[in-house]
Formats: C-alpha cells, structure tokens, sequence
C-alpha cells in the first residue's frame, strides 16, 4: 500500500518537474523589452478599427461599459498578468459580440497594438500568435530599473 502510493507521489512529483522545466526553457521577458514589431503593431491598429473601436474606442481610451485599454487603469489591472494573460482573455473574449472569432496571430498584432499604444517600445521580433508562448512574458504598470 505504501509502496503504491509512494509510486504514485513519485509521478506526480517527476510531471509537476518535467511542466516545469519545459517552462524554464522559455527565460522570463518584460513586455517593456522590445517584445513586438512595428510593422506588427501596424497590422493590429487596422484590426483594432475593425474589430473592437466600436466599443472600446478609437483612441483605446474606452466607451461606456467597454474599458480603456490604454493608461493607468489597464496597467493597473493587467500588471502582474502576462501577455499570455491578456492574449487568452482576448482570444477567448473578444470581441464580446463574436468572442472566439479572431486567430492567434490576429489576437498577436492587436496585443502588439495595444503595447505600443501604452508606451512599450517596439523590438526586433513579433509577439508569437500563441498565448502558451508568452506565459512568461510579464506585464508590469511600469518599465523595470536596469
Ligand atoms: C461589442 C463591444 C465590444 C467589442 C467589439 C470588443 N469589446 Fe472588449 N470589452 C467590452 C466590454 C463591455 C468589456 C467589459 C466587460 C467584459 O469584460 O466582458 C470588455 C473588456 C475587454 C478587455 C478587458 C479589459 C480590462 O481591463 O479588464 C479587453 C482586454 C478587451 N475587452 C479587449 C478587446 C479587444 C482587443 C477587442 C477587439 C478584438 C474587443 N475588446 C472588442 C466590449 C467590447
């Protein structure tokens, strides 16, 4: 009986490691490093005038009900998340008349869109089209000291 469960504790320690390490492959990035491209962010603006402006404004500024999506209060609901965060809340969100409707690499260029439009600098590679690739890619309210 304890030999069993010890088997099984076993397993269940060795998949929390294996999840773990898959992981750490990915070094930990800062949204304020340069994550996404101009011409990324360009393509997210159009997607952007499309798909959420009628609700969440031309100027990301927020309508109504609908939340600004830029300045203080977004940082401060999103610091602390990830991109990965707010690629999977919008994927599987918006737009809140067709939630689910965008691809990744459409969710990516708006995401993209959206940093630049909050001041994060552009860098040289795109955000990926996947929300399991920037888990560790963080949001914080302000750029890191260094
Ligand atoms: C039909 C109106 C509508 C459209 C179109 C729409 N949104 Fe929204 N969005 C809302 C409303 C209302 C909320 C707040 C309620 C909620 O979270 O469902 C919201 C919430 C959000 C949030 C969470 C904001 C926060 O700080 O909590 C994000 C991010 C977001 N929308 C992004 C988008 C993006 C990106 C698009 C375009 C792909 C989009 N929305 C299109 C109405 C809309």
């Amino acid at each position: 009986m304890m030999a069993v469960r010890g088997s099984t504790l076993a397993l269940a320690v060795s998949t929390v490691c294996l999840a773990g390490a898959v992981l750490a492959q990915q070094p930990a990035t800062n949204v304020w490093s340069g994550v996404y491209t101009k011409e990324q962010a360009a393509r997210g603006r159009e997607a952007y005038a499309m798909q959420c402006a009628a609700c969440h404004g031309e100027t990301l500024a927020g309508i109504d009900v609908a939340p600004a999506l830029v300045g203080g209060p977004f940082l401060n609901t999103w610091g602390g998340t990830s991109a990965g965060d707010l690629h999977e809340r919008i994927q599987q969100t918006m737009p809140l008349n067709a939630p689910g409707s965008l691809g990744g690499r459409t969710v990516a260029d708006i995401e993209a869109y959206i940093f630049e439009a909050n001041g994060m600098p552009a860098g040289e590679l795109a955000l990926p089209p996947n929300a399991a690739w920037m888990q560790n890619m963080r949001i914080t309210t302000q750029k890191p000291e260094g």
